[in-house]
């Protein structure tokens, strides 16, 4: 998809799509969501030591080799990054990411995975919400994964475990860890199998109340025809675009719905 063409998917998306004040949804429940979590820009605590983090790395020049297996990061193919393109182009914006923050907040989310955790800023949002959460955070390059591990100790994060390697070896094990998952965050390899592939690989491990995040839904064709597969599984009831991001929930006593936010 061409960046004209995903201008004009965006454009699209804000002419149908809700606003804060939740006109037009029915639920109680995503009305909350939406006009009061998704909504609120209030700063919490651990937002500025984050955002410090993610200046430092923006401003490190330090050659790494990597080991991209995902389609995401088109802008650079070559094996050698620099560290501060690398936090350019591949984490998620602060916004988004302090949108993740509350949402864990929100649902009081114990059991959170990550799949995609490149230098482990976002893994920092989603991990400082409670000390009393457990992080599992995936990512398949070590020299990445060595720059997030300095992220987690420079901000003092405890709880959070990062399992390098690829993530047909390393999603299953770490679901097996939790048994349930509360709140998953796809973010790596964003191509249409291997993101049908996960969600199916997490389903078992979901309960009434679990949240799936699916990063950059409308990022190509593929990812689009990714998230309408997912839209109309049977166990999905309610889902929000973002446009960015798409949140899906599994809620058995909700009735099937999609919802096009503004954010
Ligand atoms: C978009 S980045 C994650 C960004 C991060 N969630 C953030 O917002 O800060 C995706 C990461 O997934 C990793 N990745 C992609 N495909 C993978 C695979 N099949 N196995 C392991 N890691 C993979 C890449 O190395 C990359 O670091």
């Amino acid at each position: 998809m061409t960046n004209h063409q995903r201008l004009l998917r965006y454009l699209k998306h804000q002419l149908v799509a809700r606003n804060s004040k939740g006109f037009g949804i029915h639920s109680p429940y995503i009305f909350h969501l939406v006009t009061e979590i998704i909504h609120d820009f209030i700063p919490f605590y651990c937002y500025g030591s984050i955002e410090k983090e993610r200046q430092n790395l923006l401003s490190n020049n330090t050659l790494i080799e990597v080991n991209d297996f995902g389609s995401g990061s088109h802008i650079n193919k070559q094996t050698q990054k620099k560290v501060c393109d690398i936090a350019k182009h591949s984490l998620k914006p602060k916004k988004q990411a302090q949108l993740l923050f509350r949402l864990v907040n929100h649902f009081q989310s114990k059991n959170i995975l990550e799949i995609g955790s490149s230098l482990g800023i976002t893994t920092s949002y989603l991990a400082s919400v409670s000390s009393k959460s457990k992080l599992i955070t995936l990512e398949g390059c070590p020299e990445t994964s060595k720059i997030a591990q300095h992220t987690f100790s420079n901000l003092q994060l405890k709880n959070i475990t990062l399992n390098t390697g690829n993530f047909n070896k390393t999603l299953i094990p770490a679901l097996h860890k939790f048994k349930k998952v509360d709140f998953v965050f796809f973010d790596g390899n964003h191509k249409k199998n291997a993101t049908l592939e996960y969600f199916n690989t997490c389903l078992p491990f979901i309960h009434n109340n679990t949240v799936f995040i699916f990063d950059d839904i409308h990022l190509s064709e593929e990812m689009e025809e990714a998230w309408n597969e997912i839209k109309i599984y049977e166990n999905v009831k309610v889902t929000l675009d973002l446009f960015h991001l798409g949140i899906v929930f599994f809620k058995k006593e909700f009735t099937k719905q999609h919802y096009n936010i503004k954010f």
